[in-house]
């Protein structure tokens, strides 16, 4: 009795080294597939930047001719601030297209902060706004201008 108890023993151990070792099996062949369709891990590594097949990375915040190529924005100080917080939503060129002064624009981003989303901008509100009005001022003559000089006639009965 005691021997066959001994030897159930040594079954059931003979059995968890099976299981064990199927296991390592079956690791070693999912390591093995993996190897084999992506011999240098490339999943995990961080994803880079757009490559060309001739490996030239494409600078996604390329300048040229002083326009910031990916928006349409011109370069100038606050470029970056603008792109990184504005063109997220929307197009640049719904901001472009807005022509307006300081108070204007911030009660704006007071409108989209409120009912859009946006995020709190802190010190960069500023420096986005400084851009916006420096590099796309308000157009002066937006409507006919005032008259000027001219010679009223009386009008006769
Ligand atoms: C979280 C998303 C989001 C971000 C970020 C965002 N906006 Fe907007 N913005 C919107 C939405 C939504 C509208 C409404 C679009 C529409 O009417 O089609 C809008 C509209 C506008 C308009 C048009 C307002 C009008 O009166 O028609 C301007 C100008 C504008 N955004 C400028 C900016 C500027 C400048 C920034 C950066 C500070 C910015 N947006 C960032 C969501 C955003």
């Amino acid at each position: 009795m005691a021997a066959n108890k001994e030897f159930q023993k040594k079954l059931r151990k003979a059995e968890r080294l099976a299981y064990f070792a199927g296991f390592l099996f079956v690791i070693a062949g999912i390591g093995g597939l993996f190897l084999l369709y992506d011999p240098d891990f490339s999943i995990f590594q961080k994803k880079q930047n757009t490559l060309l097949s001739n490996n030239i990375e494409i600078d996604e915040d390329r300048i040229e001719n002083g326009i910031h190529v990916r928006t349409g924005l011109i370069d100038a100080k606050g470029l970056m601030t603008v792109v990184t917080n504005c063109t997220n939503c929307h197009s640049a060129k719904l901001v472009t297209q807005n022509r307006m002064s300081a108070e204007r624009w911030n009660a704006t981003i007071k409108w989209m902060q409120e009912t859009q989303n946006l995020w709190e901008l802190g010190s960069n509100q500023k420096v986005i706004v400084e851009y916006l009005v420096a590099n796309y001022p308000q157009k002066e003559k937006g409507r006919r201008e005032h008259l000027m000089n001219i010679n009223w006639y009386e009008l006769e009965n």
